[in-house]
């Protein structure tokens, strides 16, 4: 079961786990095996964990990266009239960037490959916002991309089977086996998907915070850093922001919710935090891109709004059509007058993930209505009384279990509260 062209898995093991680095055959065999399923979960299971402990070389992990992607098929792009650019957030609560920077970057010249995911634990997944939308579609062919991309400029959708299969293996092994939490294991799953995808350029939003997948701000620069070296060594010319995600983005958590924020954000309006983290990753969307445009002003005169509509409609969408409501709102009043000082991100998103906007199992439905509002931000004053939250949900039942999650995370104190920077660093 573990020899084969020359190659041991358990010297491959052994390798790693005493702080040598793999050659790239090595890596090329044991990924393609491991697909193949001629290497046992628990060989590579030890492999990862190795991995963990020892990290990977900066030549190694580029080698690992170019396996998970000839593990499928690379989309190619390079016919398009416009240049592509994407963007990756590592994702946070209350996170609708991707709805709005899409048609935004693309009505500004550029084009939007924006191969997504599905939301999982307390972060919101920007296919399930999207799934709000009536008639609106994720799945879609390579060459329906491709049409969308010259026709429309933008296009959000599922990544399909194809696009590297070993990292959809692997990441279910690294979930099972502690070794999610490894910065090379996490470069080269987002990384290897994004070159995948034929982008030529991409904005990475690595997010720092209580709410956010990294806590700790050195960890969140190395991880952006690895990947910004990564994405340059496959000829991606990447840059990375850290942006801050200890207070939620914008005004709610939730699917249909979120959608209509991004909504009133294209329309030229919405909460300023949400408008102002969008337009700098706009702007270096656009500096990669080479394309001259302000993203501010597409925001103001409706084209930015324009080409969310010719997305959704091109996708199957009906951008008229009435979001779902929730048929129960519970409010959470300020306990007394004052200043909000405490918003936490995490609590909030566990609180949306219980109204039912998030699901447990990557099989799990989830309600298209279901989040938290907030009518309040850090710095803020209120009045005893006045509505700070309001929790929405298909099912009452579920109203305890998300109070319990906001326990402590929502104080009205005396203030002031210190004006925290979003945009906290840019790598690249
Ligand atoms: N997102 C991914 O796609 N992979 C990881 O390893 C972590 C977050």
């Amino acid at each position: 079961m573990s020899a084969g062209e020359g190659f041991d898995v358990v010297d491959c093991i052994r390798d790693k786990r005493d702080g040598r680095a793999l050659t790239a055959g090595q890596i090329d065999w044991v990924v393609r095996s491991y697909v193949a399923g001629t290497v046992a979960d628990e060989q590579v299971a030890a492999l990862l964990m190795a991995v963990y402990w020892r990290g990977m070389e900066p030549a190694e992990l580029s080698r690992w990266t170019d396996a998970i992607i000839e593990s499928g098929e690379r989309v190619d792009l390079s016919g398009l009239s416009r240049p592509t650019v994407d963007k990756h957030s590592t994702g946070g609560v209350g996170d609708k960037v991707s709805l709005v920077l899409a048609p935004l970057v693309a009505a500004c010249g550029a084009a939007v490959p924006q191969l997504s995911g599905r939301g999982l634990g307390h972060t919101g997944g920007t296919l399930d916002k999207l799934e709000a939308i009536r008639g609106w579609r994720s799945d879609l062919s390579v060459d329906e991309v491709r049409h969308q991309l010259e026709s429309v400029g933008c296009v959000i959708c599922a990544a399909g089977p194809g696009l590297a299969p070993a990292d959809r293996k692997l990441y279910a092994l690294r979930d099972v086996t502690a070794t999610v939490e490894s910065i090379p294991l996490i470069a080269a799953s987002i990384m290897s998907k994004k070159i995948a995808e034929g982008t030529r350029a991409l904005v990475l939003d690595v997010k720092v915070g209580s709410g956010a997948f990294m806590t700790d701000r050195d960890r969140a620069r190395e991880l952006a850093r690895t990947m910004v070296s990564l994405g340059r060594d496959h000829e991606v010319d990447t840059v990375a922001l850290l942006t801050a995600m200890d207070t939620p983005l914008g005004r709610s958590a939730g699917n249909a919710l979120e959608v209509a924020e991004a909504v009133e954000v294209l329309s030229g309006g919405g909460p300023q935090d949400l408008v102002d983290v969008t337009v700098a990753l706009a702007e270096e969307m656009l500096r990669l891109a080479r394309v001259e445009a302000d993203p501010a002003r597409a925001l103001r005169d409706g084209s930015a709004l324009r080409a969310w509509r010719e997305m959704v409609v091109a996708q199957g969408g009906d951008p008229d059509a009435p979001l779902p409501r929730a048929p129960h709102v519970a409010p959470v009043v300020a306990p007394r007058s004052g200043v909000l000082t405490r918003l936490e991100a995490r609590a909030l998103g566990v609180a949306a993930w219980r109204l039912g906007a998030g699901r447990t199992r990557k099989e799990d439905p989830v309600s298209a209505s279901a989040g938290v509002v907030w009518h309040a931000r850090p710095g803020d004053e209120v009045r005893a009384g006045d509505t700070i939250l309001e929790l929405h949900t298909e099912d009452p039942s579920r109203v305890g279990r998300a109070l319990a999650a906001l326990e402590g995370a929502v104080l009205v104190g005396d203030g002031p509260v210190a004006d925290a920077p979003l945009v906290l660093e840019r790598i690249g």
